[in-house]
């Protein structure tokens, strides 16, 4: 057998076969063009950071803006780049839209509310609901595991946490369900559930303002930072970011994680074994999701970021405006930093892995996108223990969006 010779020139990215298997692409681009200037499906011009060490610097790099005003766009392509912020609406001004020092600020004051603590007596909840929905397709034989239980299982979950009422969180799904399979396409229906979501969040926090409970939404009002409160649409805004940003991540984390569990049988009996009482390797469900992260994590790409000044990645120079796009996917399989990255290894040490960012703007969710993982992939082996995928893995379908990398569909078989 001969080896195949090496591709010259860049491989195609963004197509049906990129969306499918996006790992060899990356690699080539790792290796020969490591800052990649690239045109967007959207047309937009943007560059590709894929080095782990490259990746990591320029996430902490605060001349790279989060704000949108930053993007140098040419007057043609106004409102039409999918870009977020370019739509102006209030609950755009948010975390990862914007920098020091409102940043600093609002970033200081939801920490107050959204804490460790609040995610870890939230545990219990997460197990109840995480059970609810698998015994509602126990007893087929069969389920798809993103419609049934990836998908609901973290929009319930954050709704309970926000303090939406549980006769309300419906709705929620329905608007949420909208926007994840219309994410990169039609805007009509996407932009009339964020509406109502904005509308049903403005008269929440109104409601909770007059009376208060002991849920987030009430924390984000309550807190304070010298005297500094939240107002009622940066409490909005709040609100949304955590709906949107720990939704469908966390649909993709339990989606592609039980996905690479069912593809690695010795890997997935090994987590088996060590849920069983008296396991001789506990621990390996927290490395494992890490892995799971690092192997095939949600973000494939971090949200955007612009120059505000020129500037050099990676021995590349960078102009002024222009977007930059940091490769989470590519950085996390990178050689010079994870040995054998290819392969799956749940109980993998040193594994710092980029899939929740890095630097000011890390992830504020990950305590809980780890409670809601592991408590969703430890339950559904412990009480599907024969859990296989039905059908071929070829015929899976992935979702070809920008930012996010997540199964379409996951149909599985099990014993009832
Ligand atoms: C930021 C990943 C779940 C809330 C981020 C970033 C990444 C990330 C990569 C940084 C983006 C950037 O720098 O451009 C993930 C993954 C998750 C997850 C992989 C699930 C496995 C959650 C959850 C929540 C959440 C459950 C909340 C309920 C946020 C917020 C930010 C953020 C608010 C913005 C932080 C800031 O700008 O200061 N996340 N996330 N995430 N995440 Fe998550």
């Amino acid at each position: 057998m001969t080896d195949k010779p090496a591709q010259r020139t860049a491989p195609e990215l963004f197509t049906w076969e990129f969306a499918t298997d996006p790992y060899p692409a990356y690699a080539w681009l790792r290796e020969h063009s490591p800052v990649h200037r690239t045109t967007l499906p959207s047309g937009v011009e943007a560059w590709l950071v894929t080095r782990y060490a490259d990746a990591k610097q320029a996430l902490a790099d605060q001349r790279l803006s989060k704000n949108p005003a930053h993007h140098d766009e040419p007057a043609h392509a106004k409102g039409k780049t999918g870009i977020p912020g370019e739509r102006k609406a209030e609950l755009m001004t948010h975390l990862l839209n914007i920098d020091p020092p409102d940043h600093t600020r609002l970033r200081r004051l939801v920490s107050k509310a959204f804490t460790p603590r609040r995610v870890a007596e939230f545990a219990p909840r997460v197990q109840e609901l995480t059970d609810q929905l698998i015994d509602r397709f126990a007893t087929e034989g069969e389920a798809d595991l993103i419609h049934d239980f990836a998908f609901p299982l973290p929009i319930y979950a954050i709704c309970d946490l926000l303090g939406v009422p549980r006769e309300d969180q419906d709705d929620f799904r329905d608007w949420a369900g909208m926007m994840i399979r219309h994410g990169g396409g039609p805007r009509g229906g996407v932009a009339r559930s964020v509406k109502k979501m904005r509308g049903y969040l403005a008269e929440l926090i109104h409601r909770k303002r007059n009376d208060p409970g002991d849920d987030l939404i009430s924390g984000l009002i309550r807190a304070s930072d010298h005297g500094e409160h939240l107002t009622e649409n940066e409490a909005a805004a709040m609100a949304f970011i955590l709906l949107f940003a720990g939704f469908e991540t966390t649909v993709n984390l339990i989606g592609n994680g039980t996905y690479a569990l069912l593809t690695h049988p010795e890997q997935r009996e090994r987590l088996q074994r060590s849920l069983a009482p008296g396991a001789d390797e506990p621990g390996l469900l927290e490395t494992g999701i890490e892995e799971l992260l690092r192997y095939d994590g949600p973000v494939e790409l971090a949200t955007w970021r612009f120059a505000t000044e020129p500037l050099t990645v990676g021995g590349q120079d960078i102009a002024a405006g222009d977007p930059v796009l940091v490769v989470l996917a590519a950085a996390d399989r990178d050689p010079a930093r994870f040995d054998e990255p290819d392969t799956l290894d749940l109980s993998r040490r040193d594994n710092q892995h980029l899939g929740y960012g890095h630097g000011i703007h890390y992830c504020l969710g990950a305590p809980l996108a780890r409670l809601e993982g592991q408590t969703a992939l430890a339950t559904l082996l412990t009480r599907l223990p024969d859990l296989r995928l039905a059908g071929d893995p070829a015929d899976l379908r992935w979702r070809g969006g920008l930012i996010m990398r997540g199964l379409r569909t996951l149909p599985v078989e099990f014993t009832p």
